[in-house]
């Protein structure tokens, strides 16, 4: 059985100079986990936030898990201060990773929930050894580095194969979508079988974040009943 979907607001499309107001918006209007993307301008071309944003943004928002999407090389010299900084996911590039196992083993040895990434072009095949230790596998449905992109509708083939992989091997990660969520894609995601629904642009780019992320919240439920 599939979990609820849940909306993931990322702050990468948010007011930096109001943070914590913004956040704390997005979650008024249903997220339930709040998406930080760290870019470090050599992995991805852009560079977004390191640990002090994350430890001044854990005291604005206490109570809520914060999803920390690394879009950064050698991931493993920084994961000790984003655990300390408060975050609660920290996920990885399968690209960025020569030693994956070892990463994700140190990401759980911090407490936190380990995820790994897959860009658009790398295949879902490649995680068949890390599937039964990742809380959560993100896929992305854009070319990481910036927020509102067009979708990319290949993703919607690669998160029902995960759908299908964790059904036959009986494994319980959940499945995450990042890039281009919004009400004209949500539905199809959704029926593809992602839960953790990440948006940025959607929910932050058109004024009222409250409002946007409930109305996007709610055309994920609607299009989860039709797929049961
Ligand atoms: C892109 C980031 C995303 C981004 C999604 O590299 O990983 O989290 O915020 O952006 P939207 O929702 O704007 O497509
Ligand atoms: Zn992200």
């Amino acid at each position: 059985m599939q979990s609820v979907v849940e909306l993931v607001p990322s702050i990468l499309s948010a007011d930096f100079a109001q943070l914590g107001a913004e956040a704390k918006a997005a979650l008024a209007g249903g997220g339930t986990v709040l998406h930080l993307d760290i870019m470090d301008g050599h992995f991805v071309p852009n560079i977004t936030i390191g640990p002090p944003v994350v430890a001044s943004l854990r005291k604005a928002v206490p109570n809520v898990p914060f999803d920390c999407h690394l879009m950064i090389e050698n991931p493993d010299e920084f994961i000790p201060a984003f655990a300390e900084a408060g975050a609660d996911w920290i996920s990885v590039h399968q690209e960025a990773c020569i030693h994956l196992d070892r990463t994700l083993h140190l990401i759980a040895s911090h407490r936190c929930r380990s995820g790994v990434v897959l860009n658009p072009a790398t295949p879902v095949s490649l995680l068949e050894d890390v599937l039964d230790i990742v809380h959560h596998v993100l896929i992305m449905s854009v070319n990481p580095g910036f927020g509102a992109q067009q979708f990319i509708r290949n993703s919607l083939r690669k998160i029902e194969e995960l759908a299908r992989i964790r059904e036959s091997r009986g494994l319980a990660f959940r499945i995450e979508i990042d890039g281009g969520v919004a009400l004209d894609t949500v539905g199809d995601i959704v029926r593809a079988g992602a839960e953790l629904l990440v948006a940025g642009n959607a929910v932050f780019s058109h004024g009222d974040a409250r409002g946007n992320a409930r109305k996007l919240l709610q055309a994920a439920r609607d299009a989860s009943l039709i797929r049961a």
